[in-house]
């Protein structure tokens, strides 16, 4: 059942799932670093995701599974043939409004439990200069904004993260709203 790959970003390597979905298993250094808090954050996020974004969430079951005596997870999505979100798009009213709406939320989240959204994902954020785009708020065809990519960032995940974590999620938050500002808000 299990395809071709997709796509291997920051966090997941992403296949083709049977005919009309997509699966994703948790990857790279972030992972690597705390596999057995990888489970709780996920479950956490899907939590928060459901609460604040639910009409721009692609439908999404969050699986879980043991191995080794661990616990582990995939992510099964429905396939969506879409584009990453480019600051060009806030000329488009519907796409503007849509985020606009998106925003809201994640500001009330944020307010209520301290995560954000990861907008720009991994390798949108570091190397932005190459990759000026949001790879986890995508635009469909019939111009609906999703959220492919749930994953949120933390202050609260400096408690247990390592220095390095801690001051690359610190940076993280920081660039990601000059970056919103700038780009995507108009001030
Ligand atoms: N539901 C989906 N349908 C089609 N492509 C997807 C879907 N979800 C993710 N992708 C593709 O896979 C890439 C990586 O997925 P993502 O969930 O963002 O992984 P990561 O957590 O590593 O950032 C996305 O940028 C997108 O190109
Ligand atoms: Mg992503």
């Amino acid at each position: 059942m299990v395809g071709r790959k997709i796509a291997a970003a920051g966090e997941h390597i992403v296949y083709k799932y049977g005919e009309d979905k997509i699966i994703k298993f948790p990857h790279g250094p972030i992972y690597y670093a705390n596999p057995e808090e990888a489970y709780d954050k996920i479950d956490n996020e899907f939590r928060l995701a459901n609460r604040y974004f639910k009409k721009f969430l692609v439908p999404t079951r969050l699986l879980t599974y043991e191995e080794n005596g661990r616990k582990k997870y995939c992510v099964i999505q429905d396939f969506i043939e879409s584009r990453p979100l480019v600051p060009e798009d806030m000329q488009n009213e519907d796409l503007k409004l849509q985020f606009k709406e998106i925003m809201e939320a994640n500001n009330r989240m944020y307010l209520n439990s301290r995560y954000t959204l990861e907008f720009f994902g991994l390798k949108g954020l570091i190397f932005h200069n190459f990759f000026p785009r949001m790879e986890n708020i995508v635009v469909t065809g019939d111009k609906e904004l999703k959220i492919a990519d749930f994953g949120m960032i933390s202050h609260l995940n400096l408690v247990s993260s390592s220095p390095i974590l801690r001051w690359f999620i610190q940076w993280a938050v920081r660039r990601q709203g000059k970056l919103l500002r700038k780009q995507y808000l108009n001030n």
